[in-house]
């Protein structure tokens, strides 16, 4: 049974090249052990996260990072039964929002993401999959 789970969070200090690669290096090495999917998207001191893979193995994941110090105020924002993968080539895809990225209202600095409906920040990382532009694909 597979679901799609989208979350927020705050990142704990600043983001650095080094935070980043740590959390890819995990991400790249459990992930494909356990069947998750997804896209990593920092920028702005947030992380939004989506996981996607068997039910079970997306909560255990979960409740792994939630207990991550390097970011807090995690909240859910949407947790649905899927049929497919939408981001199914990306064992953790990597998104950077700089202030170079195409995509607004994202970028912007004034943008609060907790004040989002879920689904309009899923809507908008589909566009920033969808530009090519910022994505690093970790794995094929
Ligand atoms: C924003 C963020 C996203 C993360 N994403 C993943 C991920 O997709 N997969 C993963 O295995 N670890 C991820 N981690 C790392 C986990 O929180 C945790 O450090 C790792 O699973 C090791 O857990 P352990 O210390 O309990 O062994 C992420 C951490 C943060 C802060």
């Amino acid at each position: 049974m597979l679901i799609r789970m989208l979350y927020l969070s705050r990142s704990v200090g600043p983001q650095t090249t080094m935070m980043t690669s740590s959390i890819l290096a995990t991400a790249l090495d459990f992930n494909a052990r356990n069947g998750i999917t997804g896209v990593l998207c920092q920028g702005q001191g947030f992380f939004l996260q989506v996981l996607e893979g068997e039910r079970s193995a997306v909560n255990r994941l979960y409740g792994r990072i939630a207990q991550d110090t390097r970011h807090k105020d995690l909240e859910v924002l949407l947790v649905d039964d899927i049929q497919q993968r939408r981001f199914g080539n990306w064992t953790m895809a990597h998104v950077v929002l700089s202030d170079r990225s195409p995509v607004v209202p994202m970028q912007h600095p004034s943008f609060d993401p907790y004040a989002q409906p879920g689904r309009v920040l899923l809507e908008r990382l589909d566009e920033l999959i969808a530009t090519g532009h910022p994505i690093k694909n970790v794995v094929a």
